[in-house]
């Protein structure tokens, strides 16, 4: 795939208008997947047609679900039922996405089939024993390479035990992993996460008719699932995804005059804590109409031109910002005073090394910015930054939009190596701002610098960690 080079300079007048985001992505994922587990037809309405969303759809395809597109974000998906899924035939490609690759080894751990797991360089690079270690408890075996990375090989148990394991870092997506694969085992599966993380896998299971209980422990929570239950299938309306709307509604507050109205977004309390924070900064954000819609919270949020101040953000909060941190240091650029976000450790684990590859987004463009072990320091400018930069991208479509976002508000315009990556979540997401007024534009050439990052990109990419 080539590197699509972008910039994005000052607009020339406010951002106005009334938008809907792109279908959230960690729903969307698992919607196909345990709609594919479900007995059934299951329509799906909002589903995000990114990349990452598309490779678990030709997933579940590969594993005998039946998975159709009726129109723009209207899926199908005739399930297998849960025990049924067959053995693919071929090696299983998840592209840049963690999400998919984590979750369904373990709905692949309890299944009796053979299956291999590659993705991208970035993917290739990211750490899968968090997954593959507790998921063995159940009979799997895995074989992958040094630090358990992709490419994988799993063998998966038709006779699974239940797990029960006491999650060591905050993640979602181990969670989730280990209860897809406790639906095919027998008894009971217990989980225990360090701080409540983001709950669509419950809901959803939920949804679908399994028992699922959780209850709050210390400053976490305990998740219990009954094995084995009939999941049923049950149409699914997807949100607009937070962490999308989270560029625009950045961009909003930075250019001066700016309104903005995101429509349909997801207000679960467990991904909101972007939002939150901005608020805190003295952000006018307002969020009104709102309902459940499939079992989620959703809102319409308005966003208008704000001068931010800086914050100290408790590690606390961080699983329920965890994909918000570089758009949100973006802001802390724009604000007066010092912004510290505390307890980034699992930013270095992301699409690429967050914590690392934000220092250097803002850095150069201007902005001091200090990484002090896992703290995060943005010494705001009051205003806008210097910009100017060339802006390293690592296969990283957050940071391709943080960038973008911080050329809308910074003096001279902003460039980004490779945009192209923005696809995996947030397709048109420069149409969609070009159209609220901003200045976003193909770069023909982004030099020698582009070109050296683009050879040494895959390489680094995978040695990281
Ligand atoms: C996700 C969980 C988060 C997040 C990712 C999506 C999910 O990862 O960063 O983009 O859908 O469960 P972790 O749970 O590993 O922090």
């Amino acid at each position: 795939m080539d590197a699509r080079p972008f910039r994005s300079s000052a607009p020339e007048a406010p951002l106005h208008g009334r938008i809907a985001v792109p279908g959230d992505k960690s729903i969307s994922h698992r919607a196909l997947m345990f709609a594919g587990l479900a007995v059934g037809e299951t329509r799906i309405e909002g589903l995000l047609e990114g990349e990452d969303v598309l490779r678990t759809a030709h997933a579940m395809r590969a594993l005998g679900a039946e998975v159709t597109r009726e129109a723009g974000g209207i899926w199908h998906v005739w399930g297998r039922g849960i025990g049924g899924l067959v053995e693919p035939a071929d090696v299983l490609d998840m592209g840049n996405s963690g999400t998919a690759a984590r979750l369904l080894a373990g709905v692949l751990a309890s299944h009796p089939l053979f299956s291999v797991m590659t993705g991208d360089a970035s993917l290739r690079g990211r750490p899968m024993r968090r997954v593959t270690e507790p998921l063995a408890q159940c009979g799997a075996r895995f074989a992958g390479r040094e630090g358990g990375r992709l490419p994988l090989a799993i063998e998966g148990t038709g006779e699974a035990l239940p797990i029960e394991y006491r999650l060591p870092v905050a993640s979602a997506q181990v969670k989730s992993a280990l209860l897809l694969a406790g639906l095919n085992a027998r008894g009971r599966t217990r989980i225990e996460e360090p701080v409540a993380t983001r709950d669509h896998t419950e809901a959803m299971l939920r949804h679908f008719g399994a028992a699922v209980r959780s209850e709050g422990v210390g400053a976490g929570r305990a998740i219990e699932l009954d094995g084995q239950p009939e999941l049923i299938a049950a149409d699914v309306a997807v949100p607009g995804d937070p962490s999308s709307a989270a560029f625009p509604v950045v961009a909003a507050l930075l250019v001066p005059g700016s309104r903005l109205v995101v429509e349909g977004v997801g207000l679960n309390p467990l991904r909101t804590g972007l939002f939150a924070t901005l608020r805190e900064m003295g952000a006018d954000l307002a969020a009104s109409g709102e309902r459940v819609a499939g079992g989620e919270p959703v809102g319409d949020l308005a966003a208008r031109h704000s001068a931010l101040r800086g914050v100290d953000i408790a590690p606390e909060r961080v699983p329920s910002m965890v994909d918000e941190f570089p758009v949100l240091a973006v802001a802390a650029a724009c604000a007066t005073g010092v912004t510290r976000m505390r307890g980034l450790g699992e930013l270095r684990v992301k699409e690429s090394d967050r914590l690392a590859a934000t220092a250097a987004l803002l850095a150069c463009n201007g902005v001091r910015v200090e990484v002090e072990g896992d703290d995060l320091l943005v010494h705001g400018c009051g205003g806008a930054p210097a910009g100017g930069g060339l802006v390293r991208t690592h296969m990283d479509h957050r940071l391709a939009m943080s960038a973008l976002v911080l050329g809308m508000a910074s003096r001279d315009a902003v460039r980004v190596d490779d945009a192209a990556f923005i696809d995996t979540s947030f397709p048109g997401f420069v149409t969609l701002m070009n159209a609220l007024g901003a200045a976003i534009a193909a770069e023909a050439d982004v030099g020698e610098r582009g070109a050296a990052w683009r050879d040494a990109g895959a390489r680094d990419a995978e040695e990281r960690g």
